[in-house]
């Protein structure tokens, strides 16, 4: 097989008479039914994170996040209280750093690595691949930082990640913090857990694809740490998520995040939240970018259902430090919700 390189560098190349090459074609992206929404048809719920921090409306807001948690595990949060000005310094360095020529993408490309550009997770010489380059760092806490293989091209690079990274992070601190309330769970159990807390984001670039129905952007898969905040980039569609067995469209909302339970909280919970599977899509004309931030604890946390949250019911995960838990993660096909099942009991 041919190792491809860059997925960007593959789609500037084929004209309209080519055909993709195989490795990238996936049935299942056609044959799986997707909901059509139309123009003005949402139904993720949207939590507004200023009610939620006003002492007058908060109860309100906190049970409709409760909702969102139980009922879809996805939502999209407005007034998140990220400046404005971090996020469009941050888009900014992640559409130059993509309109860098190959070979100076290249230099940050690390083998053997997580940190750096390229591709994640590949597995086989047979593995079908998304259609997807990647960019990926640890960002918190500052000792799992690997400054020194951060791009300095554009030269705003490492500023712009960082500060947009310690942004979203309090973002997930203070969401997390009403969720463990939400749960039954003193939130300076929950500060416990986060102070040193491991965070790292991955953006994702999905270039156009001639044959953008045959194609997956990005496998299905759920998230790995507690809690993931979303920035779609531009306005391009192609986020969706698996919901009663059919593939549901999260449209972009400007200027807001989407925020999605993961993993490491479904087993917290043992299983009151839930972490969603979901998959990208790509698009025949527009490239798109997104922006994921995983948050998880500190690496040394205990990841198993919490003793507070099953005094009637029995576990049903496996326990686990996070470190372990992290690797057996990156050890794992994305495939659905395959990782998590192997630490179910
Ligand atoms: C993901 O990181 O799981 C996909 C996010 C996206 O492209 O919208
Ligand atoms: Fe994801």
């Amino acid at each position: 097989p041919v190792e491809v390189e860059s997925v960007q560098a593959l789609a500037a190349s084929l004209t309209t008479s080519d055909h993709i090459p195989t490795r990238y074609i996936r049935p299942e992206a056609e044959s799986e039914p997707v909901i059509i929404l139309g123009a003005d048809e949402d139904d993720i719920p949207v939590i507004d994170v200023r009610k939620l921090l006003d002492p007058e409306l908060s109860d309100a807001e906190s049970s409709k996040l409760h909702l969102a948690c139980q009922n879809w595990g996805f939502f999209k949060l407005i007034n998140h209280g990220v400046p404005e000005e971090v996020i469009q310094r941050m888009m900014f360095v992640v559409e130059e750093f993509f309109k860098l020529p190959l070979d100076e993408k290249m230099l940050f490309k690390h083998p053997g690595q997580l940190d750096g550009y390229g591709k994640l997770l590949l597995f086989s010489d047979e593995q079908k691949l998304d259609w997807v380059d990647i960019l990926y760092f640890y960002t918190s806490p500052l000792r799992l930082r690997k400054i020194g293989l951060w791009p300095t091209k554009p030269s705003t690079f490492r500023d712009a990640f960082d500060e947009y990274s310690m942004e979203v992070k309090k973002l997930a601190n203070c969401l997390l913090g009403f969720m463990a309330k939400n749960l039954g769970l003193a939130p300076a159990e929950m500060a416990r857990m986060l102070e040193n807390g491991a965070q790292s984001v991955r953006i994702n670039c999905y270039p156009p694809c001639p044959e953008d129905k045959k194609v997956l952007g990005l496998s299905p898969h759920s998230d790995a740490s507690f809690l993931t905040l979303v920035l779609q980039v531009n306005d391009v569609q192609g986020l969706q998520i698996r919901r009663n067995d059919k593939w549901f469209p999260v449209k972009p909302l400007p200027g807001a995040f989407v925020a999605n339970i993961a993993d490491a909280l479904e087993i917290l919970s043992n299983g009151k939240y839930k972490s969603i599977e979901h998959r990208a899509v790509t698009n025949a004309e527009k490239e798109r970018f997104s922006i994921a931030a995983f948050h998880g604890p500190n690496t040394d946390a205990i990841i198993e259902p919490h003793s507070e949250l099953i005094l009637e019911d029995e576990p049903l995960y496996k326990s686990l430090d996070y470190e372990s838990y992290m690797k057996l993660f990156y050890a794992s096909k994305l495939d659905g919700k395959n990782f998590l099942g192997r630490m179910k009991l």
